[in-house]
């Protein structure tokens, strides 16, 4: 399977995206750039190859989740000692509104869980995590399997259950 994805460059027009969420908009049009060059989070674009147009974006990154806050179902098989677990964290992820509804937001998704779950084979990581930006997103997320991490407002999707979609 052929990545969707590429990372941001200049050419991309970012200017002409929106996913209706000015949050998202403001961040791909002012900050991305930005955040990619100081090594703050990795930006990944689906360009439509016919038209040129941005379909979507993701950004990733190395994060931590305190064990405290992972349900005690997947506690319990943890080594106290990690008391900050290492895992990828999904920051941001929009689909242009010309495209919603068509799946892209899934494909999306599935790639960006895949270049989490590659990168994960050489830098271990124990979860892909999100902050879904309001109840809406969550249930987005939500549909995909991800688990409410209690009192964080984030979401998470243990690293060996999506290694099972990519076997
Ligand atoms: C959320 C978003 C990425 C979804 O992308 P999309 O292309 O519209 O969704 P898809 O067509 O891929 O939908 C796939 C499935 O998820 C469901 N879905 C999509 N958005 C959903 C939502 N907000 N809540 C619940 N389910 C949702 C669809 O109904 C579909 O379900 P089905 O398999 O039962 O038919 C997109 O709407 C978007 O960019 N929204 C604005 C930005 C945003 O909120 N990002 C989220 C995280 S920060």
């Amino acid at each position: 399977m052929e990545w969707l994805t590429e990372l941001l460059h200049a050419r991309h027009d970012r200017a002409g995206f929106s996913c209706g969420k000015p949050v998202l908009d403001n961040y791909f049009h002012r900050q991305a750039n930005q955040d990619v060059r100081r090594r703050l989070s990795a930006c990944f674009v689906w360009v439509n190859a016919e038209s040129g147009l941005v379909k979507g974006y993701y950004t990733l990154s190395n994060s931590g989740v305190e064990q405290h806050f992972i349900p005690d179902s997947f506690r319990k098989k943890l080594p106290p000692s990690y008391t900050s677990l290492p895992t990828t964290l999904l920051g941001r992820l929009a689909v242009d509104t010309r495209f919603q509804g068509t799946r892209a937001g899934q494909l999306l998704l599935v790639d960006a869980l895949r270049r989490s779950y590659e990168a994960s084979k050489s830098i271990a990581s124990y979860a892909a995590v999100v902050d879904p930006l309001d109840p809406d997103a969550a249930r987005f997320y939500a549909k995909f399997g991800f688990i409410t991490l209690p009192d964080s407002g984030k979401m998470f999707l243990p690293m060996n259950t999506i290694s099972q979609l990519f076997r």
